[in-house]
């Protein structure tokens, strides 16, 4: 019998980041279960990816949405347990270090499912964040490590996991953009829409609790960038996270004249103007990843990161919150050619995850989810 892989996922990251692992589980005719918690439910924040990811809808979405940490991950780890006891999958996959993560990773360590974490071994050595705590914990309930750099595998090594559990894959995120950014640059007409010119725009996200979450952070973060891209005589586009729209409501803060907020974009078009603005400002982790990718200058609006590797390569530069550190940043990587090699990987790595954890599944054609299934198989 072939074996099952089941997935939790819940926010915009995981979607994107195990999308290339779900696609190669179905061209390998590995029968999968994808259980969505509900993190995210907003529809620019979830539906959009799998449609234009080519996933199916989650087989089952728990439906758990905002609370407190507590609360959230409590609600789903009682749903992920049951769907885990039905489907008995092989192996569970999990990704990143939310909430979600945090849930499925006990989830299954609780009931002894294999557990295999997408993107291991990340430490930003900063315990305030919420998602430090999570991605600590769930590469220590984890059997298979999934590290996407050298640095991040030997991390993993000195805090004492066993080295075979460790296997160095490349982040999927670079699957993900491969899969993506031709047809991004294909079919999007998101530069005409917003009436922006390529390498003449900045483009920034914000929504880190730590930013979002405390006024005087919030309003230091949108004036630095503000100041940077009047320096530089650029505009910035900004694609609200939903955290971050309703701060800015509470604290009710006017963004500055230079950025343009619009609403949370889809892949393709956040695709097209991650790979022709001129610099971009974030906070997101994928961000710092997918610029160093596509040879975009990045300003990394904290005082640290889990992906030091992007600032190793000259790719990032971690400017900081402050508007004098952020035009500081920002000068230093405007203009930057771009040529630097990308630290993860080739766009393999969900090949590499599914060789490294068994999943051999059986030669599959491309209809394999019309195929009827036989007794007993
Ligand atoms: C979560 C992750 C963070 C990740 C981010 C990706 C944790 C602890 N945090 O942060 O690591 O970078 O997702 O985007 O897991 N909201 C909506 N619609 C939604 C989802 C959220 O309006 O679909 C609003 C709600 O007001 C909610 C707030 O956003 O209270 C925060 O959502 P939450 O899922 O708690 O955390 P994120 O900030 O999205
Ligand atoms: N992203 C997107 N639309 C947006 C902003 C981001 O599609 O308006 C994508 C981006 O390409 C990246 C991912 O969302 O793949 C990053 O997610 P986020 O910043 O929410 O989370 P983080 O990576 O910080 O955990």
């Amino acid at each position: 019998m072939t074996a099952t892989a089941a997935f939790v996922l819940g926010t915009r990251p995981e979607i994107i980041k195990l999308a290339p692992v779900i696609t190669a589980c179905d061209r390998r005719g590995v029968p999968t279960h994808v259980i969505h918690t509900g993190q995210h439910y907003s529809e620019s924040l979830d539906e959009v990816f799998f449609e234009q990811l080519d996933l199916d809808p989650p087989d089952v979405n728990l439906g758990v949405g905002s609370g407190s940490h507590g609360r959230q991950t409590g609600e789903m780890l009682i749903g992920i347990e049951e769907q885990l006891l039905s489907v008995e999958p092989d192996v569970l996959f999990v990704q990143g270090d939310t909430n979600s993560t945090l849930a499925g990773a006990i989830a299954g360590s609780k009931l002894d499912v294999e557990v295999a974490h997408v993107e291991a071994g990340l430490r930003s050595f900063d315990r305030e964040m919420p998602e430090e705590r999570n991605r600590v914990l769930v590469d220590h309930a984890a059997e298979h490590l999934h590290a996407p750099t050298e640095e991040t595998a030997t991390r993993l090594c000195h805090e004492g996991l066993p080295d075979d559990r460790i296997t160095v894959t490349g982040n999927t995120v670079v699957d993900a953009v491969r899969l993506s950014d031709e047809r991004a640059a294909a079919t999007s007409t998101v530069l005409s829409e917003f009436g922006l010119t390529a390498g003449e725009f900045g483009l920034l996200t914000a929504h880190r609790a730590e930013n979002v979450d405390g006024r005087d952070r919030f309003a230091d973060v949108l004036r630095g960038v503000a100041a940077a891209a009047e320096e530089l005589g650029i505009e910035v586009v900004y694609p609200v996270h939903p955290r971050a729209a309703d701060r800015l409501a509470e604290f009710d803060l006017a963004v500055p004249e230079a950025i343009t907020t619009v609403e949370p974009l889809d892949f393709f078009d956040f695709l097209r103007l991650e790979s022709t603005a001129a610099l971009v400002f974030t906070d997101s982790g994928g961000v710092q990843e997918e610029t160093c990718i596509l040879g975009t200058p990045c300003v990394t609006l904290r005082y640290g990161t889990e992906r030091p590797e992007t600032a190793f390569v000259g790719a990032n530069c971690v400017a900081g919150c402050r508007p004098r550190e952020i035009r500081a940043g920002a000068r230093r990587m405007y203009g930057k050619a771009g040529d630097w090699d990308s630290p993860f990987g080739d766009g393999d790595a969900a090949e590499r995850i599914l060789d490294c954890v068994g999943l051999d599944g059986e030669p599959a054609g491309p209809d394999r989810r019309e195929r009827t299934v036989e007794p007993g198989e």
